[in-house]
C-alpha cells in the first residue's frame, strides 16, 4: 500500500542485502517515521536481496548494466523506475556499481550509502567487502567501524551523516571484524535513514 504522504525510498543492491532488510525492517517497525520502501532494484540476478525483498513484500527488480549502451543509459532507466514509484530518497547497500552523474544529478543531496569503515580512511575504488578489513588489519588499527554518507561523483566521498566505531582485536580475522562491523550497519543505517527522512519532511512542510 502506497501512502502518498510518505517519504519514497529506493534502495540499489548488488548482493545479499542484509543492510536492506535491516532497513525494511525498521520501516515496517515504525522506527523510521514517514517513509515507505517503493522498490528494491540489483544490478545482479539471483542475489539474496531478491529472496528478502520477496519475503519482505517490496517490490523488486534486476537492473543489469549489459542490457544497455552503456552506463548512463543504465542509470537513467533506474532513475525512471524510482522515478515512477515517487522515490525521493535513495539508499546504496552493498551497491557495488560506481554511480554515474547522471544518476547524482536526479537525486543530488538524497542517496545515501553505508561504508563498512571509518571514512574518510579505508574508502575509494578497490575498497569493498573483505578488502576493506584486510587492510584496517593490515595497518594495526585498533579501531575500525561503519559510516554513512551522503553520495557524490567520487567514491566513498561525499559528506559524513553518521559513523559507529567498534574495536579491532588482536585475535580479529577479515571475517571475524566484518561480522563486527555489519551488525553496527545494522543499527547505523536505519537510524541514519530516519534522520535523513526527518530532515526532508521538515524541507517539504
Ligand atoms: C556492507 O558491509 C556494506 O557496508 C557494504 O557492503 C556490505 C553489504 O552487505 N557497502 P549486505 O549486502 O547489506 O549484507
Amino acid at each position: 500500500m502506497t501512502d502518498p504522504g510518505a517519504i519514497g525510498v529506493g534502495v540499489l543492491v548488488s548482493g545479499g542485502g542484509s543492510n536492506f532488510e535491516a532497513l525494511a525492517v525498521a520501516v515496517r517497525e515504525g522506527r523510521v517515521p514517514g517513509a515507505e520502501i517503493r522498490l528494491l532494484i540489483s544490478n545482479k540476478p539471483a542475489v539474496g536481496a531478491l529472496d528478502r525483498a520477496r519475503r519482505l513484500g517490496i517490490e523488486a527488480l534486476v537492473v543489469e548494466p549489459r542490457e544497455f549502451p552503456n552506463r548512463a543509459a543504465f542509470y537513467d532507466r533506474v532513475a525512471a523506475e524510482f522515478e515512477r514509484r515517487g522515490v525521493q530518497l535513495v539508499c546504496l547497500a552493498g551497491f557495488l556499481l560506481k554511480v554515474e552523474p547522471n544518476f547524482i544529478a536526479k537525486f543530488r543531496g538524497r542517496i545515501l550509502n553505508i561504508h563498512p569503515a571509518l571514512l574518510p580512511q579505508y574508502g575509494g575504488a578497490g575498497m569493498y567487502g573483505h578488502h576493506v578489513h584486510e587492510a584496517v588489519i593490515k595497518a594495526g588499527e585498533r579501531e575500525s567501524g561503519c559510516t554513512v554518507h551522503i553520495v557524490d561523483e567520487e567514491f566513498d566521498h561525499g559528506p559524513i551523516r553518521m559513523q559507529s566505531r567498534v574495536s579491532v582485536l588482536p585475535v580479529d580475522t577479515p571475517d571475524s571484524l566484518a561480522a563486527r562491523v555489519l551488525a553496527q550497519e545494522h543499527k547505523l543505517y536505519p537510524e541514519a535513514l530516519r534522520r535523513e527522512v526527518e530532515y526532508l519532511r521538515k524541507g517539504l512542510s
